[in-house]
């Protein structure tokens, strides 16, 4: 992790959170990151899109910031249940996740959707976490550098500035698993993104932009993970739906 570049840790709660487990999640959070303001990192949430709203007013003068797990890439228009970018930044979110693997298996998200959701996301003043990783398939074929690659110059908007964008790299067969790649093939990917975002953004941007690590972040590995040069946070699904690891993973930032 450089100096230069604040540690960003993300809750993606992905389709939890009733009221009943939302509202004081996002309470015991705003609580935490007031009581220890300053922090040294950034903390957000992205609850499902039912809870937003509510989890903006918890929030509501606390550092901890809200936002949405995806967004349409239009502004507006006839996309019966889809939520524009706008909308998410109408109810007071300052992120948007775009890309996420559940995204593109279960709904068919294809890079170029993703660049657009992205494209849509910092239109609306949002920052996108433009998510990457390879499936399980594609690391036994000792392709994964090639498939992220790829991914990164297909779904990173070439206008992107480190202020509006961070990208996540998730090995799917990492998420919700338990599983995690060794520290010296995190980091191996993680530069390797940092020079594809070079060849996208240039050197001072690509410097500047904040990379994140997901898949079974928890607080057990979290020190570990946190520490590596090219990991600026986490991307943190299940560990995010309880507040006392969430915040440890938080608290383990260098
Ligand atoms: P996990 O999910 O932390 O439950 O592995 C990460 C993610 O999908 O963002």
């Amino acid at each position: 992790m450089s100096t230069q570049r604040r540690p960003l840790i993300a809750g993606n709660w992905k389709m939890n959170g009733l009221r009943e487990i939302a509202m004081p999640l996002a309470g015991e959070l705003a609580t935490k990151m007031n009581n220890a303001a300053p922090t040294s990192f950034d903390m957000l949430v992205c609850p499902p899109a039912t809870m937003i709203d509510a989890v903006v007013d918890v929030a509501y003068e606390s550092n901890l910031a809200v936002g949405g797990q995806d967004c349409h890439m239009a502004e507006s228009g006839a996309h019966t249940g889809d939520i524009s970018a706008q909308m998410l930044q109408d109810l007071g979110c300052s992120y948007a996740i775009v890309g996420h693997s559940e995204r593109r298996a279960d709904h068919g998200e294809m890079d170029d959707v993703v660049r657009a959701k992205a494209e849509a996301a910092q239109a609306a003043g949002l920052i996108a976490i433009v998510c990457v990783g390879e499936t399980e398939a594609e690391r036994d074929k000792g392709i994964t550098i090639d498939v992220v690659a790829a991914q990164i110059a297909g779904s990173v908007p070439p206008a992107s500035t480190s202020e509006n964008t961070v990208v996540a790299y998730e090995p799917v067969w990492a998420i919700g698993t338990g599983r995690t790649p060794t520290s010296d093939e995190v980091q191996e990917v993680h530069a390797m993104m940092r020079t594809k975002v070079t060849e996208i953004l240039g050197a001072d941007e690509a410097d500047k932009i904040r990379l994140l690590y997901g898949g079974s972040v928890k607080p057990s590995n979290a020190v570990e993970l946190m520490g590596l040069a090219d990991v600026d946070g986490a991307l943190v699904g299940g560990a995010s739906l309880s507040h006392d690891d969430f915040w440890q993973i938080a608290e383990s930032c260098p």
